[in-house]
């Protein structure tokens, strides 16, 4: 059965981006000319998902109405013939159906996770967080496609690994197993943000996770972990104890915008990549670095 159905946890502070994020989710800081969130729920439309449930929490009501269309913007652009623009702007409402849920207290991203049971049921879901994009280096197949082919064939969870540096794996939750082919490994152990001395490997988890349903129950016995709160890897510590657990190592970009420096970064990479404006981002970083 094809996985229609996604989970976008979006309810975070964005302390890592304050004062930007005081009162604009960090999810709609844009890259280029889209918020970060549209880029992660076009991955997922690419990618056959139909479904999404956005979980988010106080001050976050503008992805709501991101997502929600708006007849008078419509108009107006209809009135003035900006066809392109209206397209763009049609197509944001149309392209999946998009829910919400409200997290009340910020209990960690597990419990956030937890927010999405009713919703999936008993199916297969894909989980995006949504201040990250993921960027495939081969661009026919999206990252999440590469994992949802994964999860069809093992018919077992799968979750989005990248090497990070020794000294960086207290920012992620760092997995360790078995590797099975150059890019696939069999799990047996994940800790969240371990110290370099504790970290099973230099795996991160990057931001992209296609789960088993069973995943729930297992989030419903975790107890609070890691700065107190509810952890996601903590449940499927647990998880790929009985059941077997994949990690994928693609090959692409992470672009975790939720902090300054790989914000601008973000922004200058998908630049250089956008039609409207490469050539002359080139030009001006060209003269820039002269300066330097
Ligand atoms: C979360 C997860 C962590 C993962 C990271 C990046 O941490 O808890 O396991 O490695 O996202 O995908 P956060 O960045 O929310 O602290």
């Amino acid at each position: 059965m094809p996985v229609t159905k996604a989970v976008i946890p979006a309810a975070g502070f964005g302390t890592r981006f304050l004062p930007a994020t005081k009162s604009v989710p960090k999810e709609m800081l844009p890259v280029v000319d889209m918020p970060t969130i549209q880029y992660v729920v076009e991955e997922c439309v690419e990618s056959g998902i139909t479904d999404i449930l956005m979980v988010i929490g106080k001050g976050k009501h503008a992805l709501e109405e991101h997502f929600y269309s708006s007849r008078e913007l419509e108009k107006r652009l209809e009135d003035n013939e900006q066809f392109a623009l209206l397209k763009k702007v049609r197509r944001i409402s149309e392209m999946a159906d998009i829910h919400f849920v409200w997290q009340k207290e910020l209990n960690g991203l597990g419990d956030a996770v937890s927010h999405g049971r009713t919703f999936v049921g008993n199916d297969p879901f894909a989980l995006l967080l949504g201040d990250t994009i993921l960027k495939g280096s081969d661009s026919s197949q999206s990252i999440l496609q590469q994992m949802l082919e994964i999860h069809d064939a093992k018919n077992a969870s799968v979750v989005a690994l990248e090497e990070v540096d020794r000294d960086r794996v207290s920012r992620y939750g760092i997995a360790g197993g078995t590797n099975i082919t150059d890019n696939l490994l069999a799990l047996d152990q994940i800790v969240e943000k371990p110290s370099a001395e504790e970290a099973p490997s230099n795996m991160a988890v990057a931001a992209r996770y296609i789960f088993q349903p069973t995943i729930f129950e297992y989030l419903s016995k975790t107890p609070r972990g890691k700065n107190n709160e509810i952890q996601l890897t903590d449940a499927m510590a647990a998880m790929m104890k009985d059941h077997e657990m994949f990690g994928f190592r693609f090959t692409g970009r992470r672009y975790d915008i939720g902090n300054k420096l790989d914000f601008i970064k973000t922004n200058i990479e998908l630049g250089l990549n956008h039609d409207d404006i490469s050539g002359e981002l080139k030009d001006y970083l060209r003269t820039l670095a002269r300066k330097l």
